[in-house]
């Protein structure tokens, strides 16, 4: 298996990620460097947020996305009026490129879904010229995301397959500190610099935060919709008075951190 991301629409994961991915795009695209003229690839664009982050950056001459799932190649297609930027479906893990054909490789909240991340990233090194960078961004479940944690410590307080749920949701591949680092360079990248990368994910109200989840969409979304009637009401209830935390239901501010790693394919 090449990917543990699941997906139910385009429109859902746009609630529920796309509109934090968009803010995280520009900062990885600081990180990992970009300049006029360069070819760059997008590995797991999703419905798009660093795709077209990209050419507002920098006057790059192309840009090649792939995407393991069809529902996000279609939409980030139907989105795209840029002539520079193709779309294609296809595996990180078995990129249909040739060696050393980018300046760059980036990739944005993809590798913790990818079993075989390592391959993913042996991948990106391959098809990038010496000199070129290849960067990477994974969200920091377990110590940076307190927003996604308070749900997921409120649900496991309530269900033991919940305390399961929390577990694999805190420790997926390259989550842990200097992961991903150590495996940009054992898949011999050089000068690699780790960073954490920061936004804040703003909500209106509860409604605004636990929608997106409760529809379904991602992996703690599957767990909701999956409960009982029962259940649900208490995790709702549960999750809702996590998020008041004692004050009236409004707007609550929480801040988002990534794991980010870059590294340079050497040359010979
Ligand atoms: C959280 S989304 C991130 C999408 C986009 N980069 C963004 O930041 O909004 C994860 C993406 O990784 C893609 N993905 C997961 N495993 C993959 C694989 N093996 N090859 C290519 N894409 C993969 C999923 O289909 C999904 O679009």
């Amino acid at each position: 298996m090449t990917s543990n991301f699941n997906v139910r629409s385009a429109s859902g994961y746009e609630q529920l990620m796309g509109r934090w991915s968009r803010q995280l795009a520009p900062r990885l695209i600081d990180f990992a460097g970009l300049a006029d003229g360069e070819r760059v690839l997008d590995v797991g664009c999703g419905t798009g947020s660093l795709t077209f982050a990209l050419p507002k950056a920098a006057n790059v001459s192309e840009i090649a996305a792939i995407d393991y799932s069809p529902v996000f190649v279609e939409e980030a297609t139907r989105r795209n009026a840029d002539p520079r930027i193709t779309i294609q479906e296809a595996d990180a893990c078995a990129l249909p490129f040739k060696d050393g054909y980018f300046d760059r490789a980036l990739s944005l909240l993809v590798l913790h879904f990818v079993p075989e991340a390592g391959k993913a990233i042996s991948e990106m090194r391959r098809v990038v010229r010496p000199g070129g960078v290849v960067a990477a961004a994974v969200w920091d479940h377990l110590g940076g995301m307190p927003g996604m944690r308070m749900m997921v410590d409120t649900v496991a307080m309530l269900d033991e397959n919940a305390r399961q749920l929390r577990s694999h949701y805190c420790f997926q591949p390259m989550m842990r500190p200097d992961e991903m680092k150590q495996s940009f360079i054992e898949h011999g990248l050089t000068e690699v610099e780790q960073a954490s990368l920061l936004i804040r994910m703003d909500y209106q109200s509860f409604e605004d935060y636990w929608e997106p989840i409760a529809a379904g969409e991602g992996p703690l979304g599957k767990y909701v919709a999956a409960l009982a009637p029962t259940q649900r009401k208490v995790t709702d209830a549960a999750v809702k008075a996590a998020y008041e935390a004692g004050q009236p239901d409004g707007p609550r501010s929480f801040a988002a951190v990534a794991w980010a790693c870059r590294g340079v394919v050497p040359f010979a």
